[in-house]
């Protein structure tokens, strides 16, 4: 007989590890269990699950519409060689270094993402989350009536560009991350078009070419209803506030909210699978040795149309030529 189904928390406020199950071979009851655990733990580990790619991408498609079916995050090319400093993948991986929300710079943002660990370095490489609800509940009541109605907009374009990203090459890392052909997933260095970065002019221009989004700080998860801040690196400016004073709340709350016991960090190893909730925590990968291979492989859970859709009014005059950078 097959163990049980095993949900185990974590010492941190956020996250739990599911054990005794196959998410390549779910019953219903499992299903179900997986489901509710997600939405009270936000991160589930699910360690030695040695998802194909096939299973991954079904497992992901239950919890809706996949915005990136399967993309290898990697800084390794499919020869095995190690992928060069200005690779627009090498960009991307720094960008990650930073905690974010998934793509919070879209007009729709992400409700669910995964991750499955295919190769891991010896050392570093982990990924981290932190419990977005659990900062807003331990905000000063004083903190809380200031960040009350504030909204903040959101650019891949500038977050990229703090990492020392030009905007060009973060239309080519973006549209790395975007392509919709699901076949190479391992994206080339160079711009084949078709089949590598850069192929794809239609997805950039929804990145430099759409208004920044504008987001509330503080969002009521669509299924539970728990208010949670909504901050991370694409987040930039506040609708209303000067750019210093912006910059300067937004790094207050980041660097509060980020700290135990509301972090959760996971050592990989090859075979585990994470899923994550992007309406409620913040993520980011640590650095390692480049000279190591490290590929994890992601999937993308688009949000609801309404309850993960951004204001897209354009900042006003005076923060115009600050938002198209
Ligand atoms: C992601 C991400 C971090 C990692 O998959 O969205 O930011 O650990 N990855 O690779
Ligand atoms: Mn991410």
């Amino acid at each position: 007989m097959r163990a049980a189904l095993q949900i185990e928390t974590t010492p941190a406020t956020l996250g739990a590890t599911v054990t005794g199950v196959k998410l390549a071979s779910l019953s219903p009851k499992d299903w179900s269990q997986i489901r509710t655990a997600f939405l009270e733990h936000a991160v589930l580990v699910f360690p030695g699950q040695h998802l194909s790619d096939r299973e991954q991408a079904a497992f992901g498609g239950r919890f809706g519409e996949l915005v990136v079916t399967l993309l290898e995050f990697s800084n390794e090319m499919s020869d095995g060689s190690l992928r060069s400093a200005d690779d627009p993948m090498m960009q991307l991986l720094k960008g990650n270094e930073g905690w974010h929300t998934d793509n919070s710079y879209l007009p729709v943002s992400a409700s669910a993402s995964m991750l499955s660990a295919r190769t891991v370095p010896s050392a570093g490489g982990d990924t981290e989350w932190a419990d977005m609800r659990a900062a807003y509940q331990a905000l000063t009541p004083k903190m809380r009536t200031r960040i009350e109605g504030l909204k903040a907009y959101h650019s891949l374009t500038r977050s990229q560009v703090r990492t020392g990203q030009g905007a060009s090459e973060t239309a080519r890392a973006f549209a790395t991350l975007t392509s919709r052909d699901s076949s190479p997933r391992r994206p080339g260095a160079g711009a084949a078009p078709g089949t590598s970065a850069g192929s794809d002019p239609a997805a950039s221009d929804s990145v430099l070419n759409v208004p920044p989004p504008l987001r509330p700080l503080v969002k009521r998860h669509p299924e539970t209803g728990r208010p949670a801040l909504y901050i991370g690196r694409h987040a930039y400016r506040i609708e209303g506030l000067g750019l210093a004073e912006s910059e300067g709340l937004l790094t207050e709350l980041l660097d509060f909210a980020c700290h135990p016991p509301r972090v959760l960090t996971h050592t990989w190893e090859v075979g585990d699978f994470v899923i994550w909730d992007n309406r409620c925590v913040l993520h980011r990968v640590r650095p390692w040795d480049l000279a190591e291979a490290r590929t994890v492989v992601h999937t993308r859970v688009n949000g609801d149309p309404v309850s993960e859709a951004a204001e897209l009014s354009p900042p006003r005059d005076a923060e115009v030529d600050e938002s198209t950078v």
